[in-house]
């Protein structure tokens, strides 16, 4: 080796110095601590969610300005979050993971400086991004400014939705603002028992409203994918939740002028499947699996359903048809009959509207006897949640198309993808029964007068019954009327759906302008 290169210049001792303390983020204990709670560093994640060697870190010699209650010796390095860009599957991606060792991953105005670059480069070069949430929230020592650096966030969050994918994956316990920001963004992933979402912790509450309560059941997984519904996908460790948002994205484009990436199919496009003609039952009050449905129409292996415990009533997920990326929403008559109520109509019109934001084609299935009737859901606003659904397939201008395996009644007809809502191409197996309301109850309402004054009013109701099943209780009427485009054998269904995405693919729809419209929320 040359003379020259035998010492080492100081100033790059100093730097490779630096840098290692900036690795070593609150320090050793503190990483101990985090690692004895199950918990992965912020560093450690990166190394799973990104392709090996492919991150960049950005400013991570950043630390906090603050000097209120003591802590204007107490600088880390990085502030609490590391920030950057590196690939997954070869795409670019933008990400934040924030260092619970560095005063609990809480958010300084510093660091919320760096968070809202990242969220900037991101919505610059088109690219995802990805927020690795671990926080106590805003930094109590920074006061207004947290609060502020918090609403730097929630802005971007709201002003690139439907630009580029945010997905937010929460990793610890994340408090006030830690949790607002995620629900601004398309995808919530949380991890069982070891990721907690609430404004206020169990303290507070205790001291406010007197109740008694604990992270896990505050705001656990199971809650939040459960019971309120603000997360979208749980996992059991942070591993799984990393490598799942690795294969989410794949679902998605890069941002809102590309289309989500094709891959090959595995699965054979022409494929007829014969199940799907034995799935159906002859009564129409027997239920049966709308995911085994799904399962056998999609390429296999590619459904990852959303929100899968919350509203069990409607399915939604992302799944591939002929190698292409769609959003599957339906119905399961096997919870609650399919009904449409509060919970599912919401769940439906978000995914519709995320779907529409990233040019991912729909694909729904209807089999829904209709709203749910009764005081609980009129006075929660069922209108209003309803009206949400009408509006997203009204306003999404991706193609759809839909297939009606038995029962689309009264409203469930209209709101899930019906023809004049804008959608494309409407399937109907002979199973499909499109009236406005099931025999039984037309016929109460339209012949009240003649079965009761009938010699037999029992054999009057039962005849005006299947007189009425002849009539609506199948495709065929709204076939003639044009409110049906084809009815197709059950195991036709895959390769009808792949010719009709295929042959909508170039579809243009061009909305008249606007600011934004007004949706009902
Ligand atoms: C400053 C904080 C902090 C905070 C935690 N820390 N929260 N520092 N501001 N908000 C620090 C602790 O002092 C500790 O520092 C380290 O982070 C780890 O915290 P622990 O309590 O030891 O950890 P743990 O037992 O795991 O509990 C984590 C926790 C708890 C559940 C997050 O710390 C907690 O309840 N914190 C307060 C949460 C909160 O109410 N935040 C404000 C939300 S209001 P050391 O030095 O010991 O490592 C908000 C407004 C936004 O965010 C508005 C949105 C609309």
């Amino acid at each position: 080796m040359p003379e020259e290169f035998t010492h080492e210049d100081p100033r790059i001792v100093e730097l490779r110095s630096v840098r290692e303390k900036i690795r070593q983020g609150g320090g050793a204990e503190r990483i101990k601590i985090q690692h004895a709670k199950g918990k992965l560093t912020a560093r450690e994640r990166l190394d799973i969610l990104l392709d090996p060697g492919t991150f960049n870190e950005l400013e991570p010699y950043i630390t906090h300005q603050g000097d209120e209650m003591g802590i204007a010796n107490e600088k880390f390095m990085g502030d609490g979050v590391v920030t950057g860009y590196g690939q997954i599957d070869g795409r670019t991606i933008y990400v934040y993971a924030q260092d619970f060792t560095v005063y609990g991953g809480t958010l300084s105005e510093m660091q919320s400086h760096k968070i809202c670059r990242v969220m900037d480069l991101a919505v610059r070069n088109g690219a995802p991004i990805i927020g690795l949430i671990d926080s106590g929230g805003a930094r109590i020592q920074e006061g207004v400014k947290s609060l502020g650096g918090y609403a730097e966030i929630f802005r971007r969050n709201a002003q690139y939705s439907g630009v580029i994918p945010q997905i937010s994956l929460m990793l610890g316990p994340c408090a006030g603002g830690a949790a607002y920001s995620p629900a601004l963004t398309d995808l919530i992933i949380m991890v069982e028992e070891k990721s907690f979402m609430f404004l206020t912790g169990p303290e507070v509450i205790k001291t406010v409203t007197g109740e008694t309560t604990d992270a896990e059941s505050l705001g656990g997984a199971a809650v939040h994918l459960g019971i309120s519904g603000t997360a979208h996908l749980a996992t059991e460790s942070e591993t799984d939740a990393l490598l799942l948002a690795r294969r989410l994205l794949g679902y998605f484009p890069s941002n809102n002028v590309e289309n989500p990436p094709y891959q090959p199919p595995v699965d054979d496009p022409l494929r007829m499947d014969e199940v799907l003609n034995h799935i159906v039952p002859l009564s129409p009050s027997e239920s049966y699996s709308m995911h085994e449905v799904i399962l056998h129409v999609i390429d296999q292996g590619s459904f990852i359903e959303i929100q899968p415990t919350w509203a069990p009533n409607a399915i939604v997920g992302l799944a591939r048809i002929g190698g292409h990326s769609v959003g599957i929403v339906a119905q399961e008559p096997s919870a609650m009959a399919g009904v449409i109520d509060i919970n599912s109509a919401d769940k439906m019109a978000r995914f519709v509207r995320m779907c529409d934001c990233f040019n991912i084609p729909l694909v729904t299935f209807v089999d829904s006897p209709g709203f749910l009737p009764g005081i609980g859901q009129e006075h929660g606003g069922v209108i209003r949640h309803g009206a949400k659904l009408l509006y997203a397939y009204s306003e999404a201008t991706v193609p759809k198309v839909t297939v009606i395996t038995r029962k689309a009644y009264g409203g469930a007809y209209v709101v899930m993808s019906s023809k004049f809502l804008g959608t494309d191409v409407t399937y109907a197996w002979p199973s499909a029964e499109i009236a406005v309301m099931g025999a039984e109850g037309a016929v109460n309402i339209l012949f009240k007068k003649q079965i009761t004054s009938a010699a037999d009013p029992a054999q009057e109701r039962q005849s005006l019954v299947e007189d009425y099943r002849d009539r609506f209780n199948n495709p065929y009427y709204a076939a003639r009327a044009g409110y049906v485009d084809d009815i197709v054998e059950p195991r036709e269904t895959r390769p009808k759906i792949i010719a009709s995405l295929a042959a909508l693919r170039d579809k243009v729809s061009i909305a008249p302008a606007r600011k934004h419209g007004n949706i009902p929320v």
